[in-house]
């Protein structure tokens, strides 16, 4: 990728994940991309203005009241003089003073007085992440237009385990690239997309499953997220990795995803990819299902789930403006997805055929047709991103 003539201006505040800027750096750097620093006083304490110099090749400002600073740049033209400023790695202390407006260092006050577009890399303890707290203050920010990447789910430097790791420097450079470098005609608009396969209990061990490997709804959230929108990737359980600047909600059942997708409402858009469980077992045991002595298998009594594109079809004041379902058919394609876009509701049908031979449910490719209620679009077979980017495009034709 390349940033030739694009420039970053990057905030580092405090955690232990500041380490990790300096890598962001030389990626942008090596991505031709000009980057000017501002390290906090909680990020000085776990970099050094040097290393960021040194890295950066630029000057590193620190204090908002650094008379040769202002006489350089003043603060107002340097939150200005960039072109995307990016929070990596952002604290909970400053992702707070940004929800309330705080301007008491140069940090939030840059943040204050800027007009460009803003992107975060929250990282912060699991608790911090998780408290009503962060979580309001987060919402706030993505409704003003801020992007936000990850934070990413793994062990963390305080040895508790969860949300809260700051998203590694080459997916928060992809995040960065893709606002700088793509035109944004979903700014402004959130989509809900549901993405992979759903669990459904028999007992505590055992679940009733599917192939979907969540790549197409997963290409698809990222997709949209690089043409601007705020999107809400409720997924089901999967091994591809979180797209860039996409907030994901991981969910096990379709009822998970179900009341997952109703507490993201309101919608501009819904993309239902997820390959959800028709049915649940009603008597799923509480205690792992022995065998018995004579031999005999249990009996599964199987009840129908929540259909979710339906249920975002269904007029109302929080309907989508354009709610988009998947068929996936075995045989007879074109009448099973005509018949679902009206059954649904929906307002388009992506339609793929997932017989065994193809080799799409799971594989990298696929082969779509799109119905809508003027008619069948043939898309030729191609990679699941290029399909994902064609919707996206869709997507936003419908919407402008
Ligand atoms: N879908 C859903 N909730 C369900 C079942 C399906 O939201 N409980 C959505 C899928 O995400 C997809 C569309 O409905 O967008 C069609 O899914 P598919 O499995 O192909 O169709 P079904 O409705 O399950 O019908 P059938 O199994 O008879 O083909």
């Amino acid at each position: 990728m390349t940033l030739a003539g694009k420039r970053v201006l990057l905030i580092v505040s405090g955690g232990i994940a500041a380490y990790k800027a300096i890598e962001l750096i030389r990626l942008l750097r090596k991505a031709s991309c000009a980057v000017t620093c501002v390290l906090t006083a909680g990020g000085a304490q776990f970099v050094t203005q040097l290393s960021l110099q040194a890295i950066s090749e630029g000057k590193v400002y620190t204090d908002l009241f650094s008379l040769t600073d202002e006489s350089e740049m003043g603060h107002i033209q340097l939150s200005r003089s960039a072109d995307l400023v990016v929070v990596a790695p952002a604290s909970a202390d400053i992702l707070a003073k940004m929800a309330a407006g705080l301007a008491g260092d140069l940090a939030s006050t840059l943040l204050l007085a800027t007009d460009k577009r803003v992107l975060v890399a929250p990282a912060m303890n699991v608790r911090m992440w998780s408290h009503p707290a962060t979580v309001a203050n987060v919402a706030t920010l993505r409704r003003r237009g801020v992007a936000v990447i990850g934070p990413d789910e793994g062990a963390m430097a305080c040895n508790e385990f969860g949300a809260g790791r700051l998203s590694e420097p080459p997916a928060i450079l992809a995040a960065i690239g893709a606002l700088l470098t793509a035109p944004q005609p979903l700014a402004g608009r959130h989509v809900l997309v549901t993405s992979g396969p759903t669990h459904e209990p028999i007992d505590p061990v055992r679940y009733i499953a599917n192939r979907s490997s969540g790549r197409q709804g997963h290409a698809i959230a990222g997709a949209l997220a690089a043409l601007g929108a705020r999107v809400t990737l409720v997924s089901g359980p999967v091994s591809v990795p979180d797209p860039a600047g996409v907030t994901v909600r991981r969910v096990e059942t379709a009822a998970e995803m179900l009341a997952a997708c109703t507490a993201a409402l309101p919608a501009d858009a819904a993309i239902c990819a997820a390959a959800v469980a028709d049915w649940r077992v009603e008597n799923a045991a509480g205690l792992k299902l022995k065998k018995t002595p004579d031999g005999a298998p249990p009996g599964l009594h199987l009840v129908p789930n929540p259909d979710i594109l339906a249920t975002l079809s269904a007029t109302g004041p929080e309907r989508p403006r354009l709610v988009v379902g998947f068929a996936a058919e075995t045989h007879d394609l074109r009448t099973h997805a005509a018949d679902k876009l009206r059954r649904k509701g929906c307002d388009w049908i992506v339609a793929n055929d997932v017989s065994p031979a193809t080799g799409i449910m799971g594989g990298t490719e696929n082969e779509v047709h799109l119905i809508t209620h003027d008619g069948i679009e043939d898309w030729p077979r191609m990679d699941k991103d290029a399909v994902a980017a064609r919707l996206a495009a869709r997507v936003a034709a419908a919407l402008a």
